[in-house]
């Protein structure tokens, strides 16, 4: 089939080489000419496995081109919009301006097909109700709109797209279902479910679950605030309470807490949308759920700085990770970032390290040192903080940093590391919600 989609980023860029890795003819559209050219010549404007191969494959097949012109649009007879909805600036809101001007090129480009009926498919997260009045911008066109949220993760994009858990569709006639049938007929072949509802029932999915895993997280977290209190260890309560089915053990890392471009804007959305359906008190703790998690932040800030006897001035503190986690070199909302921020505001010398997100952290904090390894990243060090888990860090030992730092301290945001390890080998270990051990507290 002949497919578009509007919107090259994560979601788009990863969506289109999916689909024509299942056959389909697709073109990538961005108003961004940088990341076009990049994408048109094989080349990832960002760090995803598996996705370099699938882009540079599919382009050679012919079956994926992209372009900055919408006229191009017409060729295609099903359209996926995959812009972007970050959080509007001092507000929790979605910035809704991407999807509109996505749906207006639409609006203006689309055409009749050959092959049957046209459709878009939305799949940016969106403030629910916004498919309603989206459908009603296309009315007198020849599309019609669905709903089919993408639930990708990064560092997993290329296989949560291929083998998803789910398919949803946002829908209210059945050709559309059809046609929608058509695309995906690879994967429900497979026995992939689809689910097909209306339109304010799919765009819920999506935020309905991205709460549930925040709010996971934010669990554990807070469990966290307890063992700190108790000198009990949150690992070990995570593993006892996951082995029951009903709470299971995914998504109850404890650590710094959750980032990155979906969970944090998502919840925050969300609450923006349930006050202006007047139905705020049912989300109120998401508002917990996002404190909890800024909390964190706080306490690896306050670790770092009892390490260091109390002050930070003049302290030169080792970040480890920048990226929101590993296998990604998004730093948006990344609490390593955050950590690693604050810790240089109270005065720290900071230098960080991340195996992928260096270009970016340099681009957005030209003020900070960024080192090209592990071993220039520590030297000198008061204290070292592992921040994103990346498997490079999660192997270190104690012997490979000692030799390199001032002082013999980790702070282990992740809680990755065997602490009686570490100990043994004279240094001061802090997790997140683990016990304090050390001979000398
Ligand atoms: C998330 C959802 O998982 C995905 O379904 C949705 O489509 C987009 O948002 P992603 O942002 O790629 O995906 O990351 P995810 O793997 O969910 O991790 C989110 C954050 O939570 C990361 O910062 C991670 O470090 C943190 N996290 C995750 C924890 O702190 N503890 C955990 O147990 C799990």
């Amino acid at each position: 089939m002949q497919l578009s989609v509007l919107g090259c980023g994560y979601l788009g860029a990863v969506h289109a080489v999916c689909m024509a890795e299942m056959g389909h003819e697709v073109i990538g559209i961005d108003v961004d000419a940088e990341k076009i050219k990049l994408l048109a010549n094989g080349e990832a404007p960002f760090y995803e496995p598996q996705f370099d191969d699938y882009l540079q494959r599919n382009l050679a097949a012919g079956r994926l081109r992209f372009t900055t012109d919408p006229a191009e649009l017409a060729a295609a007879q099903v359209h996926f919009i995959a812009v972007g909805t970050p959080q509007i600036s001092g507000d929790y809101a979605a910035d809704m301006s991407y999807v509109e001007a996505a749906v207006a090129t639409l609006a203006k480009h689309v055409t009749d097909h050959p092959d049957g009926p046209v459709i878009v498919a939305g799949k940016s997260t969106v403030p629910v109700g916004s498919a309603e009045r989206l459908a009603a911008m296309l009315e007198g066109t020849p599309a019609t709109l669905m709903w089919n949220p993408e639930f990708l993760r990064e560092g997993f994009a290329v296989d949560d797209t291929m083998k998803p858990d789910r398919i949803v569709y946002g829908v209210s006639d059945d050709v559309s279902r059809q046609i929608m049938d058509d695309v995906y007929r690879p994967l429900l072949d497979a026995g992939v479910p689809r689910l097909v509802m209306n339109y304010p029932t799919a765009e819920l999915v999506k935020v309905a679950a991205n709460s549930f895993l925040a709010t996971k997280i934010s669990f554990i977290n807070a469990m966290a605030e307890l063992c700190e209190a108790t000198g009990a260890d949150v690992t070990q309560l995570a593993e006892a309470i996951g082995y029951d089915d009903r709470i299971g053990k995914r998504f109850l890392r404890a650590g710094i807490g959750f980032g990155g471009g979906c969970l944090p804007k998502d919840i925050r959305a969300f609450m923006a949308r349930a006050r202006e359906l007047e139905v705020d008190n049912a989300l109120v703790f998401l508002r917990e759920v996002d404190a909890i998690n800024l909390r964190r932040r706080e306490r690896a800030v306050e670790l770092a700085t009892e390490l260091c006897g109390g002050r930070l001035g003049d302290r030169r503190i080792a970040v480890l990770g920048a990226a929101f986690k590993p296998d990604s070199d998004d730093v948006r909302d990344s609490p390593a970032l955050d950590i690693a921020t604050r810790l240089q505001m109270a005065g720290a010398d900071v230098c960080a390290y991340d195996p992928a997100a260096g270009n970016a952290l340099r681009a957005l904090r030209p003020e900070m040192q960024v080192a090209d390894s592990v071993l220039d990243a520590v030297s000198g060090a008061h204290v070292v903080m592992l921040l994103t888990e990346w498997d490079e860090f999660k192997e270190l030992s104690p012997a490979d940093l000692a030799p390199r730092v001032a002082e013999l301290n980790i702070v282990d945001g992740r809680n990755v590391l065997v602490p009686q390890q570490w100990r043994e080998a004279g240094w001061r270990y802090r997790g997140m919600g683990r016990p304090l051990e050390d001979p000398d507290e």
